[in-house]
């Protein structure tokens, strides 16, 4: 397990950790980085005004850990002191069970007004996944964010709002994103065609803040083509329990010849499916959505044209798209084309992939649905046939899997229920309905299947290669507040302008 947060300072620290609160034995030793204020390629980010100092980032493995037992840690040193203590649930590579926590375009709430609007959403958004957490007990779970992740876009101390907001599930569970347009996107990017329509949604950060913050598995780096430290957590895979997950950048190179496009090639074609049954691809552009989001439409295009048959073609179950902020699941696709099922043997030629945009955490402000010819200002009605369910909600969705049957729900912000649900079972039948359902029902469910190996009380957590357990700022980070204008100035009965986001 590895472990991640922020100091104001450059001293070595350590994570303490043990099974037991009153004795944490185990040590291991952080590696301290940072990144300067040279190292933004544009503005805001590289100007007086959004830059801000950030501080170190620490980053500790945990190694020698029993499967499927929690621990308990604290960061820090003796000299400038101890955090709170945590804890979490290991890994454990024996068992089929798999939980996680799915969503993009969350950002943060801050408590006064800033330059840039801030997604006061994501408030609720980590209100209901901790509910979901308290829920679980010591059932092990993941975080999977994929893309438009703190929506600092160069103003820096938006980065610490965001850490210190999801400490309380980041420093419980691991919490795994992708890139997205705001955390790379600048005029100067190495791989900028014609057709993405990359902008400079990046606040001119370049990826640095996201590359030296975070640390996922695998090796996936591409230069900044300036002084810049290179981009990293661009792709990489997992397993945990019953399902495999693959991780994309639709920000850099995905084209046939590039490395991404080999290391999804070649993942996918090395998929265990007695192992793991399930498939899932995430990355932030969607390949599909019936959103007025035009200005990807050439981007799309190539997606399809290259990326879906990786994706029929190794069957892959479910793949999971965010940057469009709403909920959007589609039948199994493939071509535009709807199937029954998503197919299990490769090259079987019946293959299609569950395709569900899932941007609605927090970020909000955008045109919704695919317009008419004849009516570009107006959605689009009847909904096309592809189009299964389209919800407006924020929320997010949790995934409860097995060998024998995947569940994927989506719960709305506004009651914290299920207001969506597509269940899939191994043979490749698509179970789609609506319904309630709890998460320990899922559970329930899932291994109530004839056959199951599942026993509740296993504790499962495999994640190949660094599950990631991030702190927030800690030991005295001072944030940018001093900037800021504090939202109680603004009169009580105004209401924010809240314009739509360039
Ligand atoms: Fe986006």
């Amino acid at each position: 397990m590895r472990v991640m947060y922020v100091t104001g300072g450059h001293d070595e620290t350590y994570v303490r950790f043990g099974e037991r609160e009153e004795e944490l034995q185990g040590v291991a030793v952080a590696r301290v980085g940072r990144y300067e204020r040279d190292h933004m390629c544009d503005a805001p980010a590289n100007s007086s005004v959004g830059w801000r100092d950030p501080g170190y980032v620490h980053d500790a493995l945990l190694t020698g850990l029993k499967k499927g037992h929690k621990y308990y840690y604290r960061v820090g040193n003796d000299k400038g002191g101890w955090s709170a203590t945590h804890s979490f649930v290991s890994r454990n590579s024996d068992s089929d069970e798999t939980i996680a926590f799915l969503f993009g375009d969350m950002g943060t709430a801050v408590p006064y007004n800033t330059y840039l609007r801030t997604q006061d959403e994501s408030i609720s958004t980590i209100k209901w996944i901790l509910r979901d957490l308290e829920d679980l007990g010591e059932k092990p779970a993941f975080v999977s964010h994929i893309g438009d992740i703190s929506y600092a876009r160069g103003y820096s101390w938006l980065w610490d709002h965001f850490f210190t907001q999801i400490e309380p599930v980041a420093a419980r569970v691991a919490y795994h994103v992708c890139i997205g347009n705001h955390e790379y996107n600048w005029p100067l990017q190495p791989f900028k065609p014609d057709w993405a329509g990359y902008g400079k949604d990046g606040g001119g950060e370049c990826g640095v803040p996201y590359s030296l913050r975070f640390n996922m598995p695998g090796n996936s780096s591409e230069p900044t083509g300036t002084g810049a430290p290179p981009t990293k957590n661009l792709y990489y895979s997992f397993d945990m329990g019953s399902v495999h997950f693959v991780y994309i950048s639709t920000e850099t190179n995905f084209l046939p010849g590039s490395n991404q496009y080999k290391f999804l090639k070649h993942d996918l074609e090395s998929v265990d499916r007695n192992k793991t049954p399930f498939v899932v691809v995430q990355g932030h552009r969607p390949m599909y959505t019936t959103s007025h989001e035009n200005r990807d439409a050439a981007l799309r295009g190539k997606m399809l044209e290259h990326l879906e048959p990786l994706l029929v073609n190794n069957n892959v179950t479910l793949a999971l798209w965010g940057h469009v902020h709403r909920y959007e699941r589609f039948c199994p696709l493939n071509n535009f084309t709807c199937g029954g099922n998503v197919g299990q043997k490769a090259g079987d030629g019946k293959s299609y992939t569950v395709h569900i945009v899932i941007g609605m955490a927090g970020q909000d402000w955008q045109p919704i649905w695919e317009p008419r010819p004849n009516h570009l200002e107006d959605p689009i009605f009847p909904q096309p046939k592809r189009s299964l369910y389209r919800g407006g909600e924020f929320g997010y969705t949790r995934l409860v899997a097995t060998k024998q049957k995947f569940v994927l729900s989506y719960v709305g912000n506004h009651d914290g229920e299920v207001h969506d649900m597509v269940e899939i079972l191994a043979s490749g039948e698509v179970v789609s309905g609506n319904g309630d359902c709890s998460i320990n029902d899922a559970i329930s469910d899932a291994n109530s299947k004839p056959g199951s190996q599942v026993v509740e009380s296993t504790l499962s957590w495999y994640v190949k290669g660094g599950s990631v357990l991030l702190l927030g700022a800690f030991m005295g980070y001072v944030f940018g507040y001093v900037t800021s204008r504090k939202k109680s100035e603004a009169p009580s009965n105004w209401t924010p302008v809240k314009t739509e986001e360039s």
